[in-house]
């Protein structure tokens, strides 16, 4: 059965009040995974997991076994024993990896197979492994997400077959730890229900006016100064100043913790290094990044930060210090994409600056587009180098495109369509549909946000691969990203909130068959996946706020 013939029995199981469905122990028949699959087959029966359930997982998938049975563990009380071949067990769960399945499922995809006495989950590669685990999660009851043992409740899911692969490969969010510093264990929670949701990209935006976030030992002021700046939107007139200290920044080997906690999970650190603009942070630690070093001392410190108006004088030597930075950023995140801003650069300031038309006329470039776009080419000639890619939001389409560059299109699609015709990747990154730190109801009644509004529904209804692409253009948009800048965003618990449920609409657009879409069956599966980040302690916006 196909997803479309699947729909009306979902509908029919799931439209009961959470309450009585739980009285009357339809719940636990409901299937309701998020991102929906590819196909989902029920078939008659369930599968009831107990302390005897033995995994088997040989070979390359033998790294797939810990990852379930860890998953497992927490809610159950117990650890699930894991054995070479099955003794006299009565049921199993067995994890095998199958690269002749490459064609139907792909690197990401998967096969599980429910019965009544037996699991057997099929990958090509671990991260097919560990995404079968995520659904294998959401068909158990929503209490296998308590991060305590749950007594009293039977670890049954229902006999289902599942053929799944993702529509897209970058599926990503964004958040802003330079707006207000986030603890690493917020990340890692933050990363541990992005997994759940098959999310493979976490873009963190480790530097901009507001503070330097990640140590660099060759320039110790970067974190020194620039991570104590100790402002924030809100604490300029905003809401309230209350709440913790904006400052703060991750050593080398936090980031290097964090990049493996991550990668444990599938999900890509993607570091974003702003640059040339946003950097208010890095020139009031290093003075001589900016147009007007000398004018630095003159701004009393609280205004420090918009000295030169945040923007580098691309100088040379500014040049070389960012690469510098990038080698060591390089060093820590084994992301292959480095994002480097380019967003939003005051380039007027280098119009008013003699220093900076002289530079230009000797480089031969006709305006200040084209000095950003030689700026940023100097970065993407050493990450190529380095054997990394650079990935930009849209402005660096202006004044040439790098050679190597990805590019994220955030002011609408227009960059990333022109972009794909191009013959360049790009992430689709919209404020139309994608900005998380807007309203998702009406202002008078939400927390604070930084403006625009972006409902679930309008979410839902993001198509990431514009219809005026070809086939062949179509295959450079990599996926989609969601953002959630930090400005107003101070604390883990708001960040959930402006994240989820927005976030899990936004996994189902990138991973699910974009025939199989439809938002009210996708509210249905919803009402019963809220119940799942309810129990997991991830805070969200109900769906009837
Ligand atoms: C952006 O929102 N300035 C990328």
């Amino acid at each position: 059965m196909n997803i479309a013939e699947w729909t009306p029995i979902l509908a029919t199981i799931v439209c009961v009040p959470s309450s009585l469905a739980v009285a009357a122990g339809v719940a636990r028949d409901t299937v309701s995974v998020v991102p929906q699959p590819m196909s989902i087959e029920r078939r008659e029966g369930s599968f009831v997991i107990t302390p005897s359930t033995q995994v088997i997982a040989e070979g390359q998938a033998a790294g797939g076994a810990p990852k379930l049975i860890d998953a497992l563990r927490p809610a159950m009380g117990y650890r699930l024993s894991r054995v070479e071949s099955p003794t006299s067990a009565t049921s199993t769960i067995r994890m095998k990896i199958d690269p002749s399945l490459r064609d139907r499922i792909g690197d990401e995809g998967y096969e599980l197979d429910v019965g009544p006495q037996s699991i057997n989950i099929l990958a090509c590669e671990p991260a097919g492994l560990f995404y079968a685990v995520q659904t294998l999660r959401q068909l158990l009851p929503p209490e296998i997400f308590s991060r305590q043992e749950v007594k009293g409740i039977e670890w049954s899911l229902p006999c289902v077959h599942v053929t799944d692969r993702p529509r897209l490969r970058w599926r990503g969010l964004l958040i802003d730890p330079a707006r207000h510093f986030i603890p690493v264990a917020d990340i890692e929670r933050f990363i541990d229900t992005m997994a759940l949701h098959k999310f493979n990209r976490l873009q963190i935006h480790l530097t901009d006016d507001q503070g330097w976030r990640i140590e660099i030992k060759r320039y110790p002021q970067l974190t020194e100064t620039g991570a104590w700046m100790d402002f924030t939107a809100l604490s300029r007139g905003g809401q309230s100043a209350d709440g913790p200290r904006p400052g703060g920044f991750y050593t080398q080997d936090d980031i290097r913790r964090l990049a493996r906690y991550a990668a444990d999970r599938h999900v890509t650190i993607v570091p974003e290094i702003e640059m040339p603009a946003h950097t208010g942070a890095a020139i009031v630690s290093y003075p001589h990044l900016g147009l007007h070093p000398e004018n630095l001392n003159k701004l009393p410190i609280g205004e420090r930060w918009t000295a030169n108006e945040r923007v580098l004088a691309p100088r040379p030597q500014t040049v070389t210090f960012m690469q510098n930075v990038l080698a060591e950023v390089i060093g820590l995140f084994p992301s292959r994409h480095i994002h480097i801003g380019g967003d939003e650069a005051n380039i007027a300031h280098w119009k008013q600056s003699d220093e900076m038309q002289a530079m230009m006329h000797e480089l031969h470039l006709k305006d200040e587009t084209e000095l950003h776009s030689w700026f940023i080419k100097q970065m993407d000639t050493f990450l190529t180098s380095q054997g990394r890619q650079l990935v930009g939001w849209d402005e660096i389409l202006q004044g040439g495109l790098a050679s190597g560059a990805v590019v994220m299109s955030w002011r609408g699609q227009e960059g990333g369509i022109k972009t794909a015709q191009a013959g360049h990747d790009v992430v689709m990154a919209p404020t139309s549909h994608t900005y998380f730190d807007y309203y998702q109801g009406p202002a008078q009644t939400e927390p604070k946000a930084i403006g625009g509004f972006i409902p679930l529904e309008k979410v839902y209804g993001f198509e990431p691969v514009p219809e005026v692409l070809d086939a062949e253009q179509a295959k450079h948009v990599l996926g989609g990203q969601g953002q959630l800048w930090g400005e107003y965003i101070a604390d883990q618990k708001h960040r959930e909130y402006m994240a989820y449920p927005r976030a899990a609409a936004l996994a189902e657009v990138l991973w699910s068959p974009q025939e199989s879409r439809g938002y009210e069956q996708f509210r249905l599966r919803l009402t019963n996946h809220l119940k799942r980040l309810a129990v997991l302690g991830t805070n969200y916006r109900p769906l009837d706020r």
